[in-house]
């Protein structure tokens, strides 16, 4: 077996294309995608399609690249349970001393279940924390509360008050900045429902100050989702900085700037990107503002570490043509990654197996422009549109990439249809971290 690299879907070290030989009585070389040591239709034969499948050492190898380029600053990484809340995978990052960004009642239990001593590390976010919410995340223990509105911070302070628990709070202020990324996952405009004017900031400070068990600890900001270019980040920190200074000057102790998350990656030509490079352009952006002000900056990357360690593998069902429109229909659907279908995006797709010649730039694959398409009964059901693909047979696997953030988590049952099981490789071995729903467990819970 001999690495083949680049190719269209090399992503090394996690997903590569490899050399195997096919075929008993005719032996002819192909070149097959691996997740890390294991060829893909070995996990697609063994657990079904369409699966969920993760890199392990890629996940850690970029939760350390991420950590690396802040090494010049006092900074913890609160990764964003919301990209990727999988039990296996919260725990292994808890384990390389990750903190959480979490922002519900269930996103805390999850962090819990994976790690009780997590607690510490978790802030948590989210602009419509319920008052059962608040206490939970009291009890246990919280670094800090991001407050988004005032009506939020009294609710705070009645469920502190009750359980006699002081809350740490960071007020999350809108910087009025633009970022851009799509409108749906934009949220650091005036017109956004998310945070407080920072202009409206101080006065709130300097209420919080005076509720008994309130106490201020820092400044929170987070501008969107899927932001490429880092100016914006550094905009909104300067605009911070420059409040954090004033609340000091005011009295309050900030010990904390939580910068939020939002780094985007690069869903196409992902190729040309290096990823050690992009994130140290995000960290310059970000620690520039914040020269001199002796802060802990809190970061909630979730996409950037997790999004391109995972591939979603399926299997094309039938080929189909309508007035020479042609249709692979694939046993995945919006159901399962919803991201095309809800904001447009676009991920690469792969044959799993491929020629062997066809991954050589020498070498001219016969390819064809096809759509990508789910069973579901939408439209909207889509994967690609007007792709250029290498020609597949029916029975084929496809992967498609990047589809560790914001994949799995946002799977629902439309159509009945059970939620696909998820695979974390590392190395040679694969371990199932959740298995596939069984239609029975859906109708479990219908009274
Ligand atoms: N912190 C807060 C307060 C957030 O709201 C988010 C994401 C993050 C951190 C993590 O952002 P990231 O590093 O992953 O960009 N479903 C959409 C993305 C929604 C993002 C929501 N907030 C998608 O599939 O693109």
């Amino acid at each position: 077996m001999t690495s083949r690299s680049p190719s269209p879907a090399a992503r090394p070290p996690g997903f590569v294309y490899r050399e195997t030989k096919r075929g008993i009585l005719r032996p002819s070389r192909a070149s097959t995608l691996h997740c890390e040591d294991i060829a893909l239709p070995k996990l697609a034969a063994q657990h079904g399609t369409p699966l969920y499948v993760y890199s392990a050492g890629m996940i850690r190898e970029r939760y350390d690249a991420f950590d690396a380029v802040f090494r010049e600053q006092p900074h913890s990484i609160c990764y964003s349970v919301k990209a990727n809340s999988n039990l296996t995978i919260l725990r292994m990052l808890a384990r390389k001393g990750c903190g959480f960004d979490v922002v519900s009642g269930g996103e805390l239990e999850r962090v819990l279940a994976a790690d009780r001593k997590a607690s510490k590390k978790v802030v948590f976010s989210g602009v419509g924390k319920t008052g059962k919410e608040l206490t939970a995340a009291l009890k246990a223990g919280i670094m800090l509360f991001n407050v988004e509105s005032e009506s939020e911070l009294w609710a705070l302070a009645e469920c502190a008050v009750r359980l006699r628990k002081t809350a740490p709070v960071a007020l999350r202020v809108n910087p009025d900045v633009a970022a851009e990324t799509h409108p749906y996952i934009s949220t650091g405009l005036r017109k956004h429902k998310f945070g407080v004017p920072i202009r409206e900031a101080r006065a709130l400070y300097a209420k919080a100050s005076g509720a008994r068990y309130l106490k201020v600890r820092g400044v929170s900001v987070h501008i969107g989702s899927q932001i490429t270019d880092v100016a914006p980040f550094g905009e909104a920190m300067a605009r911070v900085a420059e409040l954090v200074r004033e609340l000091r000057a005011d009295g309050h102790r900030i010990d904390y700037i939580d910068a939020g998350g939002g780094l985007g990656i690069a869903y196409e030509k992902a190729n040309t990107r290096d990823f050690s490079a992009d994130v140290a352009a995000y960290a310059r952006a970000l620690v520039a503002p914040l020269r001199g002000l002796n802060v802990t900056l809190l970061l909630e990357p979730g996409r950037s570490i997790i999004g391109p360690a995972g591939v979603l593998i399926t299997s094309v069902v039938y080929r189909k043509e309508n007035d020479g429109k042609r249709f692979l229909v694939v046993d995945a659907a919006m159901n399962d990654l919803i991201r095309p279908a809800l904001y447009g995006a676009y991920h690469e797709i792969v044959p799993v197996t491929q020629s062997a010649g066809s991954a050589a730039k020498s070498e001219v694959t016969k390819s064809e422009v096809t759509d990508i398409v789910g069973p579901v009964c939408e439209t909207g059901d889509f994967f690609a549109r007007d792709r250029d693909l290498p020609v597949v047979d029916e029975g084929s696997l496809l992967a498609i990439l990047d589809a560790g953030a914001y994949g799995m988590v946002l799977a629902s049952n439309y159509n009945t249809r059970p939620r696909p099981a998820e695979v974390l490789v590392t190395g040679k071995s694969a371990k199932v971290i959740r298995r596939r729903d069984k239609v029975s467990d859906l109708l479990r819970a219908e009274l």
